[in-house]
């Protein structure tokens, strides 16, 4: 099992519609995938189990108490449009989850409750995505200790990349090594955009790679599916936005070795 984490501090740059749309292609494909909500704001929870925003277990319960709530019993079936979807499950979240994490403080090992819950479903799953909060809370930095690689996407709105810095900072001084594994991609792609894209291509030219080839086109597709809780494939199959997410799939699982 290996663990991919969709992160950056920086909110609406599309770490949730990349985990909605990622993990359902690597389903399609036939990999066993789990997906984690470790947002508060439950944008993934809502899409991929039909509306609901209450569960009976979460990750938050998990948080909480691993003992009384292991992470087994927070999995459920991811579903689209009312049906369960093949090879893909869920540990959804609940708003409680950044107070919960807060109060763990005291804890022994905070930073590595969900590495040690992970490591108890290794042979369940061939790939775990983790949807990470947009900020490098306690619960970011255990998406962090979790994770084998990190997944960076950069929206067309990103003038600045400092953000960016910031996080490899934090990735390198958590992971305590040099060389993490991660990659970044363009996402809300737009051809267009010339001035952007050149000024992007640019800043990220440094980063010699670890950007991928893959970007993810800006598509009303893409919003339109979220909002009626499905994931693309399923609600527009000829969109041509899920080549974008085949091509990302298939340059993730090559740098992650599965
Ligand atoms: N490729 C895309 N094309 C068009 N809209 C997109 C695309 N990716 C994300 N969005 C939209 O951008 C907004 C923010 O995306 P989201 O995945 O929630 O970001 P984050 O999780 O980083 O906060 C959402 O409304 C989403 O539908
Ligand atoms: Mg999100």
């Amino acid at each position: 099992m290996k663990t991919l984490a969709v992160i950056n501090q920086k909110g609406g740059v599309g770490k949730t519609t990349t985990v909605i749309n990622l993990s359902a292609q690597l389903a399609h494909e036939g990999k066993r995938v789990l997906v984690i909500d470790l947002d508060p704001q439950a944008n993934l929870s809502v899409v991929l189990t039909g509306g609901q925003f209450e569960f009976e277990h979460s990750i938050t319960d998990v948080f909480e108490s691993s003992k009384k709530c292991p992470i087994q019993q927070a999995i459920m079936s991811a579903q689209s449009n009312g049906e369960a979807i093949p090879n893909l499950c869920i540990c959804p979240t609940d708003i409680r989850l950044s107070r919960v994490i807060e109060q763990s403080l005291t804890k022994v090992h905070r930073e590595r409750i969900l590495l040690k819950q992970l490591e108890a479903i290794a042979s369940d799953f061939d790939i775990v995505i983790l949807d990470c909060p947009p900020n490098l809370s306690l619960t970011s930095v255990n998406a962090m200790m979790a994770a084998d690689m990190f997944l960076i996407p950069v929206d067309g709105g990103s003038f600045s990349l400092n953000g960016l810095a910031d996080l490899l900072d934090a990735l390198e001084e958590v992971k305590e090594s040099e060389h993490v594994n991660y990659a970044v991609f363009r996402n809300e792609f737009a051809k267009a955009n010339k001035l952007i894209n050149n000024f992007l291509d640019e800043q990220l030219a440094s980063l010699e790679g670890k950007v991928l080839a893959t970007t993810i086109r800006r598509s009303e597709d893409v919003g339109q599916a979220s909002v009626s809780g499905q994931t693309l494939l399923n609600y527009k199959p000829s969109s041509l936005t899920l080549a974008d997410y085949k091509s990302l799939a298939k340059e993730v699982m090559q740098r992650l070795n599965v």
